[in-house]
């Protein structure tokens, strides 16, 4: 599998140098001369810990989160301040762990983040079913959050059962989301669960939009070599028979696909902190991209502290790229968004795309993976599957790797992908 990972690295990148993550990293960021800059904020906090999950995240206890948001608020000063002129910002999305554990303390860090940056496209803040209830929902509303996800998972008690996840108050989780409103109301589903058909997912998505979601996710479910998760991935062939299907049912009710694997029913409904050129990330485990570097913060919650408390940026890891890596990041995280736009890659890079993977985009199209009308290359149904099937050797062989150190090594020396 990082056989297949590495030579795709190797071709696009026109190198045999693997991606190099070094425990060396700057004290200042260059955010300022970024365009198109979102910023990502990680709670790492939830009541109970589901065991297929692989995102950096520890069991609630007040004391540790209330020391971990004064750090986080003083992380966002660290690196709001070295710049003197505010920054326009597209989002703020937070995300966890279970960022609604801290409610009460959003506003704080919203407006630490409105010191230093101008907000043009709203807030997002990820919930656990458990937190819509009217109180928590009116308190984002009123701290400025524009656009909720909820974890859903499934409707169906069989995948409740076998993800280890509550059974969920659809009445009271209704009556919760018609109270307070929201521009974008998101459902995250996890698609190609064992045994699941296109009638168990149809019927997940038809209940998020009865209940007033007006955008849906279907992630696939990744089975991480770290997670203990029982529950093993679908075969290929069921997967993509499953992704057409589903594709299909939810284009014929309607809804537009907004990503790979997202879904709207309203047309300015969207949640997307990924679909980003460049994003700034606080908190622990929260990855940074700019023009020449991306780094990665410390998943450690005390080592986040204490890395804080002596003036320092709690980064842990941090790669240089070469202009083709660069590249190779932008198509790909563009491409989440099922199309890439000749013109903003030659705004980006001030080089054609042609130019530069002319041939890539040949094969792409005789294999029938893409279609370009007027300069926009987008995905067909085949080419999103085999983008989702990239993605997710991709993630098996990079983000698990990564993550997996991570979990164990605050600074980690080096990694080298
Ligand atoms: C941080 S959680 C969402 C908020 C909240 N913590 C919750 O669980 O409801 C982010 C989302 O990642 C997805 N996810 C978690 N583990 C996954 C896995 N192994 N494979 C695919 N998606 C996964 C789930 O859909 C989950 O809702
Ligand atoms: S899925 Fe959500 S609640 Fe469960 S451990 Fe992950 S972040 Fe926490």
């Amino acid at each position: 599998m990082s056989f297949i990972t590495g030579l795709t690295r190797m071709w696009l990148t026109r190198t045999v140098q693997p991606f190099k993550f070094k425990n060396e990293y700057d004290q200042i960021l260059p955010f300022a001369e970024c365009e198109n800059l979102g910023i990502y904020v990680h709670i790492p906090f939830c009541k109970s810990i589901c065991n297929f999950c692989p995102y950096c995240k520890v069991l609630y206890s007040e004391e540790l989160c209330e020391r971990y948001i004064d750090s986080l608020i003083q992380e966002i000063h660290l690196t709001g301040g070295l710049h003197t002129k505010k920054k326009a910002v597209t989002s703020l999305y937070f995300g966890g762990g279970t960022p609604a554990l801290v409610a009460g303390r959003i506003k704080e860090i919203i407006d630490a983040v409105n010191e230093y940056f101008i907000i043009t496209e709203g807030i997002g803040v990820e919930l656990h079913p458990d937190n819509v209830n009217e109180e928590v929902l009116q308190i984002l509303k009123d701290a400025g959050v524009t656009k909720i996800s909820i974890g859903i998972q499934s409707f169906c008690g069989k995948y409740q059962n076998i993800l280890g996840r509550k059974k969920i108050d659809t009445s009271a989780m209704m009556s919760a989301l018609a109270a307070v409103s929201f521009e974008t109301v998101s459902m995250d589903f996890i698609f190609a669960l064992p045994g699941q058909t296109c009638d168990d997912l149809s019927s997940d998505i038809d209940q998020a939009f009865s209940l007033g979601a007006n955008h849906v996710a279907i992630y696939p479910f990744i089975d991480f070599t770290f997670t203990e998760s029982p529950v093993s991935a679908m075969p290929r062939k069921e997967k993509r028979e499953l992704l057409d299907a589903i594709t299909k049912y939810c284009l014929s009710k309607g809804y537009s696909r907004s990503s790979i694997w997202t879904f709207s029913s309203e047309p300015d409904a969207n949640y997307s902190s990924m679909t980003r050129d460049n994003f700034l990330g606080f908190g622990c485990s929260a990855t940074s991209l700019l023009k020449e570097q991306f780094k990665i913060n410390t998943f450690d919650v005390e080592s986040y502290c204490e890395r804080i408390r002596s003036g320092k940026l709690p980064t842990s890891l941090t790669i240089r790229f070469t202009r083709r890596q660069r590249m190779i990041y932008w198509l790909f995280w563009t491409a989440y968004s099922t199309k890439v736009k000749a013109g903003d890659f030659e705004k980006f890079f001030g080089v054609s795309l042609k130019r530069m993977y002319g041939f890539e985009i040949w094969i792409a199209k005789r294999l029938g993976f893409i279609n370009e009308h007027g300069g926009t290359y987008e995905m067909t149904l085949k080419g999103a599957f085999y983008y989702h099937y990239y993605e997710n050797f991709y993630t098996l062989s990079y983000i698990d790797k990564m993550w997996g150190i991570m979990r164990k090594e605050a600074f980690p020396e080096h990694i080298e992908l």
